[in-house]
């Protein structure tokens, strides 16, 4: 072998050499705590959102999994996912868990394990204000509804006769979408909704008082790693019985009822 081609396979090694190395390091962070993957879809307030600073997460769900995380010793790393995209990173093993107000049910339970319920939601419906025709779930026959695409919402228009569902993105286009009119309705979690009536500068909107569905949310873990669903249940339980979920609880939601 020549001395120049020796010199070029040195150097090509020494790059693969550093790529390795690359990939390495984000397994663990810098002071070698462990770190704990975590998929959101972070537009979704009270629960996970962005604020100023985009790479910042904020809401009950990503202090929640903070908490959780510090309490399990592992470094939390949150990564901001399309909803209907969080499953199948979880069965891929990009990620470690899903947060994301993600409710527990059978169909989704054939594919992830769930942690313990960590909060009860249900879903609610958003018209126009001046909208007196859609006073509950049975007016919404033949209506144009928009929802998050692969939400429980989803699954719940599906089953209205007559209507035509919109599949959006996000649950902010989904208001979007309202506000501009192509839709007479939105279904979505009845606390994001609420939140939306009090934060957005939207006046048009008001939300109906019905309860659609009774919901509780779960953290989703991989199918294989009941280890690390002990691990989770566990941290959480903790957190029950120590008054920190409360405080997280009443930091976004007000006091218990
Ligand atoms: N609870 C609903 C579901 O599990 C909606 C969740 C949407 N979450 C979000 N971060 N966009 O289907």
């Amino acid at each position: 072998m020549s001395k120049k081609i020796l010199v070029l396979c040195m150097a090509a090694l020494m790059a693969v050499m550093a790529m390795v190395a690359g990939c390495g390091s984000d397994k663990k962070a810098a002071d070698g705590e462990k770190v704990l993957k975590v998929g959101t879809n972070a537009d979704f307030a009270p629960f996970e959102f962005q604020g100023t600073d985009p790479n910042a997460y904020d809401g009950f769900d990503m202090d929640l999994i903070r908490a959780i995380g510090k309490e399990m010793g592992y470094k939390v790393e949150i990564n901001n996912l399309a909803f209907d995209g969080l499953i199948p990173s979880l069965e891929a093993g990009n990620i470690d868990v899903i947060i994301s107000g993600m409710t527990i049910n059978e169909e989704r339970k054939q594919k992830v394990l769930f942690s313990d319920p960590y909060y009860q939601s249900g879903l609610s419906i958003m018209v126009p204000k001046d909208n007196d025709s859609i006073k509950g779930f049975s007016d919404l026959k033949g209506k144009k509804i928009a929802v998050q695409i692969g939400t429980t919402s989803a699954n719940e228009a599906k089953k209205i006769s007559g209507a035509e569902v919109k599949e959006l993105n996000s649950s902010a286009d989904t208001f979007i979408e309202l506000a501009a009119k192509g839709v007479d309705a939105v279904i979505n979690d009845r606390p994001v909704n609420d939140r939306y009536i009090v934060e957005s500068k939207n006046d048009n909107v008001k939300t109906l008082p019905e309860l659609l569905t009774a919901e509780d949310y779960g953290i989703a873990i991989n199918k294989n790693n009941t280890e690390l669903q002990g691990k989770v249940n566990a941290a959480l339980k903790k957190l029950k019985e120590n008054g920190e979920y409360d405080k997280l609880y009443e930091k976004w939601f007000g006091a218990k009822k």
